[in-house]
């Protein structure tokens, strides 16, 4: 069974037991460099080998003790998080226009994850940028430690337009309880966009009402940098309307 299949089938677990009220399962997971891709992590769950995740002894979360250094052992202490870099295209470029910047793209489809990682090796961008490969909402609730964080971006994130899957959008209550935590005290930046107008409105009402949150440009801000993405580009070209906003998050 494949990593994304076992996600698959946890979320099922999760959605099941969140239907019936009933508590829901806590799984290991471990942080492995990968022995091949050396800014390549895998994030992924613990096994006995027979692929079957296994669950917290204790029904907590399984927390790590993961540090900025262990995956960017040069960093200078201003990093930022790609949520959902799909393959690549925006942190190849910003990495590249930011040396002294240290970016964790995350993806939790593999062999997206390996082509963003090759793609950013082809850039030199290696030192300051890695691909977590993995579910970041968890990463993010359970290795990252708070305060530590200056951005996030999140470009075009998967919309699940059916009514029945909206709960596995990403961009939740919780979800912006974990970036507010990792996010450093003042003022920081939460780069958000997508083409689906449903979504986008859901979105920014989310960031609207989470308290310390401002959307400070609503809908009419331009690709970050001037960077587009994979995504975008695609979009752009069949003439759909994208929607770009910046948040703040104070604290
Ligand atoms: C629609 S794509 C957009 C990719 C890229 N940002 C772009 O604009 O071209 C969204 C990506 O987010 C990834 N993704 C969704 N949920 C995720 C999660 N919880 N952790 C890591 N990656 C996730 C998906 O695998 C997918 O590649």
């Amino acid at each position: 069974m494949s990593e994304d299949v076992i996600n698959k089938n946890v979320e099922e677990v999760a959605e099941n037991a969140a239907e019936k009220q009933v508590v829901i399962p806590e799984f290991y997971r471990d942080l492995n460099q990968d022995p091949e891709h050396r800014s390549l992590w895998h994030y992924v769950f613990r096994t006995n080998g027979d692929r079957k995740p296994i669950k917290t002894t204790d029904g907590l979360p399984h927390k790590l003790d993961f540090n900025w250094k262990d995956m960017f052992p040069n960093e200078n202490g201003h990093i930022e998080v790609e949520i959902g870099s799909g393959k690549g295209n925006f942190i190849a470029d910003y990495a590249q226009k930011h040396p002294d910047y240290f970016i964790m793209g995350s993806e939790w489809d593999y062999t997206w994850a390996v082509f963003a990682h090759d793609r950013m090796e082809k850039r030199g961008v290696l030192d300051n940028a890695s691909m977590l490969r993995g579910d970041v909402f968890y990463f993010l609730r359970d290795a990252v430690k708070s305060n530590t964080v200056d951005a996030f971006h999140m470009y075009f994130p998967d919309p699940w337009p059916k009514e029945r899957h909206h709960k596995n959008r990403l961009l939740r209550p919780d979800f912006l309880t974990e970036v507010a935590r990792v996010l450093k005290p003042g003022k920081r930046l939460f780069y958000w966009g997508t083409d689906h107008k449903e979504y986008n409105e859901i979105a920014l009402e989310t960031f609207d009402a989470f308290p310390g949150c401002k959307v400070v440009v609503r809908n009419t801000a331009e690709p970050t940098e001037g960077i587009t993405t994979g995504f975008e580009r695609k979009y752009r070209k069949e003439g759909r309307p994208i929607y770009r906003s910046v948040i703040e998050f104070k604290k």
